[in-house]
């Protein structure tokens, strides 16, 4: 029988890429923040009683990360405020909440990949944001998957791969900080993983239910990572040029929010439908489809 799944901020970076893999068994219902308010009790009671889904993924959430320093009501209301309500709402009516958090609840001071249960020491009010719904979530709807990633790309909304596009247009040079590690995730794989978690608890009354990361590899930085977006973008003639790339330091580029210095994610925990993603290919896709789009 038909199943389908209500997603919240259907249509941010990774909240649009369900749109592509709906099917007729597993049907994705994409609602933005005009149809479901996922801080207003009604928006939310009334998008359930509509639709009436068989689970909810909250792709929803403040991502302004510096704004965010100077914004935390804000950033609250959303990231923690939002998805208890999201999970009390799912608990009332006994749905999986599937949830996505973030790497910036670590201080990225580990030495090695960070771990489900390595202790949380966010640096910001974006990290302590997202950490707080965690905890919300934890506490009101037993019934929750929240999946950790880092650094997110896709062809859709804002992210480094369209910021790199569009400096490779405007300058000869630039500078990309190289003392942040970590690996980008698309979000592509990231709704991939949730849409079969999803299919997986709606089928099974046994689940492992709790927290996971979605590990990305390899391991990079984003002086890397920018090289890497410029090769292949001038390979598949998405750029005419390449810019210089200078590595730089963090220092040599403050923002109002500390990023972890390593954000490198990495999982204990062994479900098939969680697999690392692999940037490096799937940033082809992106590319491709961005040069698509500029067709
Ligand atoms: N971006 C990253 O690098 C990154 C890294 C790690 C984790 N994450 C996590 O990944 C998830 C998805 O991030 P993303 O990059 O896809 O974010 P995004 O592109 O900023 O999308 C967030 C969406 O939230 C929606 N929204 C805002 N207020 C809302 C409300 N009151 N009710 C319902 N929807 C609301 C926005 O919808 P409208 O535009 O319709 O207002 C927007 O489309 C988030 O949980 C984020 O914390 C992101």
């Amino acid at each position: 029988m038909s199943k389908s799944i209500l997603i919240a901020g259907g249509h941010g970076q990774v909240g649009s890429e369900f749109a592509a893999l709906s099917t007729d068994q597993l049907r994705c219902v994409n609602l933005g923040s005009s149809e479901l308010d996922i801080c207003d009790e009604s928006s939310l009671q009334s998008a359930l009683d509509t639709h009436r889904p068989d689970a909810l993924i909250n792709a929803a959430a403040y991502t302004a990360v510096d704004k965010a320093e100077t914004d935390s009501d804000a950033a609250y209301a959303l990231n923690s405020d939002g998805a208890k309500q999201l999970a009390l709402a799912c608990s009332a009516r006994n749905i999986p909440l599937l949830h996505i958090s973030t790497d910036y609840v670590f201080n990225g001071k580990k030495n090695g990949a960070y771990l489900e249960d390595d202790p949380t020491d966010p640096q910001g009010v974006y990290g302590a944001s997202k950490l707080a719904g965690e905890h919300a979530i934890q506490h009101c709807c037993s019934k929750h998957i929240i999946l950790r990633v880092s650094w997110v790309f896709g062809q859709y909304g804002n992210n480094f791969v369209k910021t790199m596009l569009r400096l490779a247009a405007e300058r000869d040079e630039l500078g990309v900080v190289a003392d942040q590690y970590g690996a980008p995730t698309s979000a592509r794989c990231i709704a991939r993983t949730l849409l079969m978690l999803a299919e997986r608890c709606i089928e099974r009354t046994e689940f492992p239910w709790g927290l996971y990361h979605l590990p990305s590899h390899p391991a990079t930085n984003w002086h890397e990572f920018a090289n890497e977006i410029f090769a292949q973008a001038k390979d598949i003639g998405l750029v005419q040029k390449i810019p210089i790339v200078n590595a730089i330091t963090s220092s040599d580029y403050p923002t109002p929010a500390a990023r972890p210095a390593n954000s490198l994610m990495g999982s204990a925990k062994a479900i098939a439908e969680i697999s690392a993603c692999n940037w490096q290919e799937e940033l082809t896709e992106v590319l491709l489809a961005l040069k698509d789009q500029a067709r």
